[in-house]
């Protein structure tokens, strides 16, 4: 018995996205939670999920899960905001696992950062479309404004390595110009790839808009749900075994050179798998 829970506490932690972004995710994951295993899945084959469908979304994210599921993990984090915004409550409803988002963590920790109580945010298409931050944040705190804007073009741009550029300068001000105008006092960066250019974001708004990266406060709640259901990992695995595992669906060798970029320690490697098999 005693064994078996230990199996289970040694389990890793499955964490997806459409491609590179959740990264943003699993860094914070790294970061808080050391002891934690953890089996990173990038859709990179049909990046971008934040111009599609809330059907495919929630189909490529049913296959994940169920890749994930076969790597025997104990619990998913949803690191995309638009599969959380447009898949979670379906997978929940299918998963006998804890599976969390990182949708309401980031909307949880605006409203705590919030003084004047109104708060902007950025994210996808598909993000802004579903409506579930400014819905969330509504319902749980009345008192509480929310204008959200679509910054389609963040994503390339982060992903050309264009973090600190004056395109993305001119752009992000094109985007904003409209949240500084009515005087937010905080701001979700609601897509993965946003905190990678938080500090052109923050130039823009200025000292006095609070950014929330929802990353943070996901590893925060995953810790605290570990916590609860007993299933924290009690001790950093021994050096040499695999800490850390990443698949992707396609381009591993690109995949691994961003996430080199990003993460604080060189990957091994990225495995390649077909998730249309699952
Ligand atoms: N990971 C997505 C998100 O957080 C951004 C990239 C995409 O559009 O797939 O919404």
């Amino acid at each position: 018995m005693m064994k078996e829970k230990n199996l289970l506490c040694n389990a890793p932690v499955g964490v997806f996205d459409s491609g590179v972004g959740g990264l943003t995710v699993a860094r914070e994951i790294m970061r808080q939670l050391p002891n934690e295993r953890i089996v990173y899945f990038g859709d990179t084959a049909r990046v971008p999920y934040g111009s599609k469908s809330r059907e495919t979304v929630t189909r490529f994210s049913r296959q994940i899960v169920r890749f994930l599921q076969l790597q025997e993990v104990k619990a998913i984090v949803v690191a995309c905001n638009t599969a959380s915004a447009y898949a979670l409550d379906e997978l929940e409803k299918e998963t006998d696992i804890p599976i969390i988002g990182v949708v309401k963590p980031g909307a949880r920790a605006a409203i705590d950062a919030t003084h004047n109580g109104k708060i902007g945010v950025i994210a996808t298409e598909a993000t802004i479309s579903s409506g579930i931050y400014k819905r969330y944040i509504e319902k749980t705190d009345t008192g509480v404004s929310v204008v959200e804007k679509a910054c389609p073009l963040f994503v390339p741009l982060v992903e050309e390595g264009l973090w600190e550029d004056p395109v993305t300068d001119e752009i992000a001000r094109r985007y904003l110009s409209g949240l500084i105008d009515i005087d937010i006092d905080t701001l979700i960066l609601g897509c993965t790839h946003y905190p990678l250019i938080r500090s052109t974001v923050g130039k823009i708004m200025g000292e006095k808009v609070t950014l929330v990266n929802p990353a943070y406060e996901t590893a925060r709640e995953l810790k605290g749900l570990l916590e609860k259901e007993g299933l924290e990992s009690e001790k950093r695995p021994e050096l040499g075994t695999e800490l850390y595992r990443f698949f992707v669906s396609d381009a591993a060798d690109k995949f691994q050179k961003f996430a080199n970029s990003i993460l604080p320690y060189g990957i091994l490697s990225a495995k390649a798998v077909n998730i249309e098999e699952y």
